[in-house]
């Protein structure tokens, strides 16, 4: 089915009008004070070469609501089930699901914790922390989430990265999960995708949108953080103790093993550089970053 028709089928199951692609609805909206328009759009527009997701605002009644179209059926029923094990802990209320859209209630504000980073980092870890205790605590579902194991399964398809520069550190990441995973500790729902773009700020409080949905240990969900955003962390000039600020705040605040993370974050470093490079895009800021996590 084309983009057109899923759009045009949400459009009439759900009863949306004024259904305006979200960065046009940003681009309308600049007047207003509070929407940091540059940084919104600049993080739109990178998302959009790579994401199979697009993304609408919408009116349903006479309630503001963002659209989420996804070409990939299964990820996006992913979300909206962990979306719903969330729901009251911190996450974006679901309004409705079908097949491959999902209806949100709409973060009003505009802005995101990527608007914290560089200059208001401790404020930035404490929201963080406070909302992966939130999260933590979601109830077990009855839906069967898939395992982080199978994700990071991609570390030991040496054949894939075998001609990078950086494949013995990919080889080490390998390894360090394979130990990081034979450590038998409570699997929980995961976020795993905590970054800074996901975290958006409501006018009552911070709201999660975009959960991945899987089943692991709890300090897995404090790599995303810890590594993002990118590029901007990758190039600045304090990137490592930033990286060792994060993790030692974040082992104190939520009581885990610090060097549990930052084995986790190195791992997933290591990850998000080899999804990257499937993925085409420039992987030279989470390249950068695999290096820098070694040396944590
Ligand atoms: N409920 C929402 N309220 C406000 N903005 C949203 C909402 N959902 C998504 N967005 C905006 O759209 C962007 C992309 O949405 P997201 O669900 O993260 O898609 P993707 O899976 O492509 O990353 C977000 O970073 C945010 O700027
Ligand atoms: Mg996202």
């Amino acid at each position: 089915m084309t983009i057109d028709s899923l759009i045009k089928n949400a459009t009439v199951e759900f009863g949306l009008s004024n259904v305006v692609p979200y960065m046009s609805f940003l681009r309308r909206q600049e007047s207003k004070k509070n929407i940091q328009l540059d940084s919104c759009l600049r993080r739109n527009d990178r998302s959009a070469s790579i994401s199979k997701n697009h993304i609408f605002s919408a009116i349903q009644k006479t309630k503001s609501v963002i659209l989420k179209i996804s070409e990939d059926s299964e990820e996006l029923e992913s979300e909206y089930n962990a979306l719903k094990a969330f729901e009251n802990l911190g996450a974006a209320s679901v309004l409705a699901y079908s097949k491959n859209a999902i209806i949100l209630e709409r973060i009003e504000s505009g802005n995101s914790l990527a608007e914290y980073f560089p200059n208001n980092e401790e404020a930035s870890i404490d929201i963080v922390s406070e909302i992966i205790k939130k999260l933590r605590d979601a109830p077990r579902s009855s839906y069967i989430f898939t395992s982080i194991d199978q994700w990071l399964g991609l570390l030991d398809d040496q054949a894939f990265y075998e001609s990078e520069d950086i494949s013995d550190l990919i080889k080490k990441a390998s390894v360090i999960k394979d130990e990081l995973l034979s450590v038998k500790k409570p699997q929980i729902l995961l976020h795993a995708d905590l970054h800074h773009n996901n975290i958006l700020k409501g006018f009552d409080g911070w709201k999660v949108i975009d959960p991945k949905g899987v089943i692991g240990e709890a300090e897995y969900d404090v790599g995303c953080f810890i590594r993002n955003p990118v590029s901007e962390l990758s190039s600045h000039v304090d990137a490592i103790n930033i990286i060792k600020n994060r993790i030692s705040s974040l082992s104190e605040k939520l009581s885990y093993d610090p060097q549990r993370i930052a084995n986790w974050c190195f791992v997933q470093a290591a990850l998000s550089f080899l999804f990257a490079r499937q993925d085409g895009v420039d992987t030279r800021g989470f390249r950068k970053l695999v290096e820098i996590f070694e040396e944590v």
